[in-house]
């Protein structure tokens, strides 16, 4: 853990509920940091496939996760991600490396290697934290947790929407399946598994505007004296 205490805001939610954007807009707006840790997840399946490990092997993950270099853009270049140096930005978005990630995810090992990591970005003046267990695991005592969902059809039709800007082609019904599985397994999953920590704000997202849900977090930040 971090030395410096700062203050912590963690939104959990399944993919597609659209904590991506939240979370990255909220940071912007309080002038704090961002952690984005599904890219973490899907950083170990990347480093994975190309050291060519097999699919099972846990520990050659969880070694990676561990070891890997990896840097997160600052600035007007938030979004990109770095691995060894070089930009992955895009390899890392792909359905393959969600799936990937998933998979490697329901590994304790991988978990616990990437817990550290995690916890260095608390630093002042506040971070965003972005994932499935930043509220659960990952960040307890963090003084806001949001836990944002949206319905699985909402979902699927703003991944499909996505993935359909960025030139990649995808069918809904696909995509459909896929979150539900990936759903399933991160919600099924023996430790750390997706679920609202007891103690934070659900905020329904199916049918509201992302300006919308960016206001209602700021609202419940300022209620708890986190921003003016
Ligand atoms: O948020 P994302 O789609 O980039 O996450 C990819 C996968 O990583 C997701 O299916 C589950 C896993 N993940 C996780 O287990 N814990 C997190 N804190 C973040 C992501």
């Amino acid at each position: 853990m971090s030395a410096v205490r700062a203050p912590i805001v963690t939104i959990d939610g399944p993919s597609g509920s659209g904590k991506g954007t939240i979370s990255r807009a909220v940071a912007r707006i309080a002038g704090w940091h961002l952690l984005d840790s599904g890219a973490l997840y899907r950083l170990v399946a990347l480093a994975g496939l190309e050291h060519k490990l097999e699919l099972d092997d846990v520990a050659g993950h969880a070694r990676l996760a561990a070891a890997m270099s990896v840097r997160f853009g600052t600035g007007p270049d938030a979004e990109q991600v770095l691995l060894e140096g070089r930009d992955v930005t895009g390899a890392i978005r792909s359905e393959e490396m969600g799936q990937g990630a998933s998979r490697v995810a329901a590994w304790p090992a991988v978990r616990q290697a990437l817990l550290e990591r995690q916890r260095a970005f608390a630093e002042p003046p506040g971070l965003v934290a972005d994932g499935r267990d930043m509220g659960t695991v990952v960040f307890p005592q963090a003084q806001l947790k949001i836990f944002l969902t949206a319905s699985p059809e909402e979902r699927a039709r703003r991944r499909y929407k996505q993935l359909k800007e960025k030139g990649s082609g995808a069918s809904l019904s696909a995509l459909s399946r896929e979150i539900a599985e990936r759903d399933a397994r991160d919600s099924s999953r023996a430790v750390a598994p997706l679920v609202p920590a007891a103690d934070a704000a659900l905020i329904d997202s199916t049918g509201l505007g992302i300006e919308a849900v960016i206001e209602r977090v700021i609202e419940l930040g300022r209620r708890r004296a986190l921003w003016a």
